[in-house]
């Protein structure tokens, strides 16, 4: 079986060419991610008209290199996916409407995929864990710990209650002047600097549901960032934040969340062995998968409760095309396609 999938939910055009055999392993034939990166990059975030006149000019093209990656044409394919949303709608109306005049032209089946399902199902992908497994989900929109049961089975343990995971990377690094996109940007400066230098809160710790809230470490960032500074100017030193103090307050920041991460992780554990039985692994998705503190953090989180821990590769965690291929063949497989009148969404809870 030969899927296309095609994303277009945010700042990436990407698009992939995923082959799934008779036992139902798949294989990634081809996965072009073109970044919008340079063009958001002066206004300090995504620009939503932006991205969706960016993905105009780019989904032919990018989708053509996918196919001749793979090294095959439409007619081979047996289905075409894309992500129907969450996301700017703008974009997900171009990628949507594209897969739809492949399959009306090709005559294939159309798949809308939830884009949240598509990072859910992607460690199936990756390393073939079986259901039910326990997955945590951290994009720039979204922040959940779920018991994903099946294909389109998702229950919601925990969430967060103020800003999503991703956004507070991207908050942080917009408050210490990093450049957009914050979270790997915070990561990186954060490998120089000392964890234990601002002792940041751990919100929500020990509490009995698995909810997140990121909010006040946000804001005990900027507090903490304004005392250095004003420490500086008292002090007679020249004003700004020295590489050393942006290092410090992103390694202290990263590792209050990494911690959050595992507290949350370690109450949904047990919520999940109550209410579903032994989980086959803890799964990492979404962008802020790509983040290896978190990724050590958490294989200590694992070890100690018993658990295979599964975080696919960081090109794998950030938005793509091979998530949604994939996907698009675990729906297809189960008969699950869509009208060519599907509408795009730009909320669609899991
Ligand atoms: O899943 P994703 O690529 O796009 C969405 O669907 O939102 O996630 C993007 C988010 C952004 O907020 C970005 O800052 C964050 O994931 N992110 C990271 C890292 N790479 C991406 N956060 C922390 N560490 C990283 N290395
Ligand atoms: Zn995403």
């Amino acid at each position: 079986m030969l899927v296309l999938g095609i994303e277009t939910t945010c700042d990436e055009t990407a698009a992939a060419v995923v082959r799934v055999d008779a036992a139902g392993k798949g294989e990634i034939l081809s996965n072009v991610v073109r970044s919008q990166i340079a063009e958001h990059a002066p206004y300090g975030g995504v620009v939503p008209e932006i991205a969706a006149r960016a993905h105009v000019d780019i989904v032919d093209l990018v989708i053509e290199q996918a196919l001749r990656q793979a090294d095959i044409g439409v007619n081979d394919l047996d289905a075409v996916a894309a992500a129907g949303g969450p996301g700017l709608v703008g974009g997900v109306l171009i990628g949507l409407t594209t897969a739809k005049a492949i399959a009306l032209i090709a005559g294939k089946p159309l798949i809308a995929v939830n884009h949240l399902e598509a990072h859910a199902l992607t460690a199936r992908l990756t390393d073939q864990v079986a259901f039910p497994y326990l997955l945590f989900l951290a994009s720039g929109g979204h922040t959940q710990l779920l018991a994903v049961t099946g294909v389109g089975s998702y229950t919601k343990l925990g969430t967060t209650i103020d800003d999503a995971i991703g956004e507070a990377f991207d908050k942080v690094a917009k408050l210490l002047d990093l450049p957009y996109p914050g979270g790997p940007e915070v990561e990186q400066r954060a490998k120089d600097g000392d964890a234990k230098r601002f002792a940041f809160p751990r919100p929500l710790a020990g509490r009995p549901d698995p909810d997140f809230s990121l909010s006040g470490l946000k804001t005990a960032v900027r507090q903490e960032a304004e005392r250095v500074l004003a420490e500086r100017v008292l002090a007679g030193r020249e004003a700004g934040l020295s590489d050393k103090d942006v290092a410090d307050l992103c390694a202290s920041f990263q590792m209050a969340v990494a911690d959050m991460v595992a507290d949350r992780c370690r109450v949904a554990i047990k919520l999940f062995r109550i209410r579903f039985g032994e989980p086959s692994a803890l799964v990492v998705a979404g962008g802020v998968g790509a983040n290896q503190t978190l990724k050590r953090v958490l294989q200590a989180t694992a070890d100690a409760t018993g658990l295979r821990l599964v975080v696919p590769p960081p090109k794998l965690c950030t938005d793509n095309g091979a998530m949604i291929a994939w996907a698009g063949a675990e729906r297809l497989a189960l008969g699950l396609t869509d009208p060519l009148d599907i509408a795009p969404r730009a909320r669609w809870p899991l």
